[in-house]
């Protein structure tokens, strides 16, 4: 698949999309949204994919944000169709089956701290930078961060952070749980493959009945992610995989999982 703005590969299971405007810092315009919008269904659609990495190309930026040469000029009606693009595009990636990483290899600011968060994991290498500077330019955050980030790190400090438009650096995320955890830059995808095969380790089918379940039970009350949760649990007892994982367990072996 041959993209303008985004490169994109599959190794060994792993999808890997490489946000690829380095010249710009990897800032979102409307070609990279478009991009994603027709890679992600591909990707949610491909069985052999089990796990999936977004990262920046270049060692300086995961993504500087939305472009601000592209917004400098919208109206208020192209504004609001760009902010709910970004929704769309920022959904579909939270919503893809399989776990995505963000390997977050620099500047993860705006619209690029937003990508992030629309990932399930976010390991940063120890040069990241992570914040919401939009009120500096005179407007909100405006794919998901007023959302996502109070979800991730709590009401208050995510509200420091906005109303500030402070900066933070890669151990200051990992404290307040923006960062799952903080690498040196130069091992940074080692590091997210080497998460990822140990997801892959695990029961696919599984794994993103989890995913499914964390996703769909944030949004509700207890009781109906609880039940959401028993009606996955169930669903996992028509799997090869529950039948191959509880047998090599009372075998006492490794279990040989195979997605199905
Ligand atoms: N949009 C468009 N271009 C951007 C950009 C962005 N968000 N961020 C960086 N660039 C461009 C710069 O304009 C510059 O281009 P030229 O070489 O053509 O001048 C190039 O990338 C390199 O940037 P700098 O020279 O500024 O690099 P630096 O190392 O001195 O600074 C930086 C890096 C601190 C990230 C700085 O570029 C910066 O502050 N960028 C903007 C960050 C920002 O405000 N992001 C939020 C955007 S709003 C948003 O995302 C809204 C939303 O929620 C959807």
């Amino acid at each position: 698949m041959e993209y303008s703005t985004l490169l994109y590969g599959v190794e060994d299971g792993i999808g890997t999309i490489t946000i690829n405007r380095p010249k710009a810092l990897n800032a979102l315009n409307g070609a990279v949204m478009a991009d994603f919008t027709d890679l992600l269904p591909k990707i949610a659609a491909d069985e052999a994919v089990k796990v999936v990495i977004i990262t920046g190309s270049g060692n300086k930026s995961f993504v500087a944000g939305a472009d601000i040469t592209e917004m400098q000029k919208m109206s208020a009606i192209e504004g609001r169709k760009w902010g709910k693009l970004g929704h769309e595009v920022f959904d579909k990636i939270e919503k893809l089956p399989q776990p995505v990483i963000a390997a977050v290899n620099g500047f993860a600011l705006g619209g690029g701290c937003e990508l992030a968060m629309a990932c399930d994991i976010r390991i940063a290498a120890d040069s990241a930078l992570f914040g919401q500077p939009e009120v500096g330019l005179g407007i909100t955050p405006g794919f998901a961060g007023t959302q996502r980030l109070p979800r991730l790190v709590g009401k208050g400090i995510a509200k420091e952070l906005i109303y500030t438009a402070s900066n933070i650096d890669a151990q200051e995320a990992y404290r307040i749980g923006l960062a799952n955890k903080v690498v040196p830059a130069a091992e940074l995808m080692e590091a997210a493959q080497k998460l990822a095969k140990k997801i892959m380790s695990k029961s696919s089918t599984a794994v993103q009945l989890c995913k499914a379940a964390i996703n769909e039970g944030l949004d509700v009350d207890l009781a109906s992610g609880s039940a959401y949760e028993s009606e996955v649990f169930g669903l996992c007892f028509a799997t090869e995989d529950q039948k191959e994982g509880m047998t090599a367990f009372v075998e006492k072996r490794k279990p040989v999982f195979t997605g199905k």
